[in-house]
């Protein structure tokens, strides 16, 4: 796009100011390591320039890849490693984690196979099939891991232990069925006697960000808390289904799943390579079962709790995620897009915001509960362009690019004014950026 000429320059010095070898961190300081889905992200848009570059983030990515198949969220920088009992994470716990690099023992949305085909979509046709070939295990591996281990109820519909899996880390859906649901008595003490805030003083992320920009205190020690309680039982599933913890099958992921799926299949069909029949079907289901996330009072899909059922029913983005997954009828994606342009919803000046304007949770600045992002966006144009509504998908993407020419490659922006917020120079806004320049 011509009127942005900028945005290339600005957006590859991000890039290369966060490359730390064979990864990109997500931006310098409060996000250190390499995350699974922000590598993914920062693939596409390294594809464009640098194509080798983009093949090592996620070689370097699979590194972490557990022997049961699981992709954590973290694989953390190597001079990290060690068997310490104050690592964060001691993936070390279960035997299932690899020996040679320190990951989390959670995982994130799986946008492998979109990263995948994005790149093999800039390779020539004999370098594509090569690329395919060596990532075509440790897809398998993967879309098999998500259905043995996160399909407890055999619906299709995968479960996510904690919030970080989600890759939004306090959306409202969340959080408010978190508080009601899981708050650890520690935690209600601590509200009740006000003393919450005194802790500010040990957060690192408020170094980096002001406070109000970043998640709560209070949500902060809950999602610390539930993730002490998945490691004290060593990444087990098992162990971790059974109550009081707390699982939900969350939208934004299994709609990134059914995309994945169809990547999965055209990427083994590309080499003749057929999927396992047993894992087609498995991966069919999926689909068929996310109309079972509709609500049809309030025309939304929605996350819900699990074991139970309960809708999680609070409005956020995971709502128009659903075009992104492709599935779905035109009709039902006609109305999503009406929720688009919407102003009461999510017709913002500067579209997608993370959670609905006239909802109570709605802060333009407030991390996932408000602010719009460039990796929602960049999902929500790619489902848009899919179903014909490229007139939506054009705006989405010029206001995006917008942001960027403005202010820099920050994390996440106002929907109202355009204003930066969040970590500075953040590697997937770049790269993100790049690809819809490129687009
Ligand atoms: C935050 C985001 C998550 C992202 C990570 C690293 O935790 O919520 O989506 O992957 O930061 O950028």
């Amino acid at each position: 796009m011509k009127e942005f000429s900028d945005v290339f320059e600005v957006a590859k010095a991000v890039l290369d100011a966060n490359d730390r070898g064979h990864h990109t961190v997500p931006s310098a300081g409060i996000y250190p390591h390499q995350w699974f889905w922000d590598s993914c992200f920062i693939s596409i848009g390294l594809r464009h320039y640098d194509i080798d570059r983009a093949k090592l983030e996620i070689r370097s990515l699979l590194r972490g890849q557990w022997n049961n198949g699981m992709i954590p969220n973290i694989v953390e920088e190597s001079n990290s490693f060690g068997r310490k009992a104050t690592d964060f994470w001691q993936s070390w716990r279960s035997p299932l984690a690899p020996d040679d690099v320190a990951t989390s023992g959670i995982t994130q949305p799986p946008m492998l196979a979109e990263a995948v085909i994005q790149i093999g979509a800039s390779l020539k046709k004999a370098e594509r099939r090569t690329w395919y070939k060596t990532m075509l295990p440790g897809l398998i591996a993967h879309h098999y891991w998500l259905y043995n281990e996160r399909n407890p109820y055999h619906d299709g519909l995968t479960i996510q232990i904690h919030p970080w899996e989600t890759g939004l880390d306090n959306s409202p859906p969340w959080m408010n069925a978190m508080q009601i649901e899981a708050m650890p008595l520690w935690i209600k003490i601590l509200r009740g006697a006000h003393i919450h805030p005194l802790l500010n003083v040990f957060r690192q992320d408020t170094h980096y960000v002001p406070a109000e920009q970043r998640l709560s205190t209070l949500d902060g020690l809950m999602l610390y808390s539930a993730q002490r309680r998945i490691r004290r039982h060593a990444y087990d599933i098992q162990k971790i289904v059974k109550k009081p913890l707390f699982t939900a099958q969350d939208l934004t992921f299994n709609c990134i799943l059914i995309r994945a799926n169809e990547h999965l299949k055209s990427i083994a069909d590309a080499i003749d390579e057929p999927v396992p029949s047993e894992l087609l079907a498995l991966m069919d289901t999926t689909a068929a079962s996310l109309e079972q996330l509709w609500d049809p009072y309030s025309k939304q899909y929605y996350s819900r709790r699990m074991p139970g059922k309960k809708t999680m029913k609070l409005s956020s983005i995971a709502t128009l995620m659903p075009l992104y997954a492709g599935s779905i009828s035109k009709e039902r994606a006609k109305t999503l897009v009406g929720h688009l342009h919407n102003k009461d919803l999510f017709g913002a000046n500067y579209p997608v915001p993370s959670v609905p304007l006239n909802n109570e949770w709605f802060k333009p600045t407030g991390y996932w509960q408000g602010p719009t992002w460039l990796n929602t966006n960049w999902l929500i144009i790619d489902g848009l362009t899919r179903y014909g509504f490229t007139k939506e998908a054009d705006i989405i993407r010029r206001k995006s690019l917008k942001l960027i020419e403005d202010h820099g490659c920050y994390e996440y922006f106002s929907p109202l004014d355009g204003s930066p917020a969040g970590a500075k120079d953040f590697s997937w806004t770049a790269a993100l950026a790049i690809d819809m320049l490129k687009g």
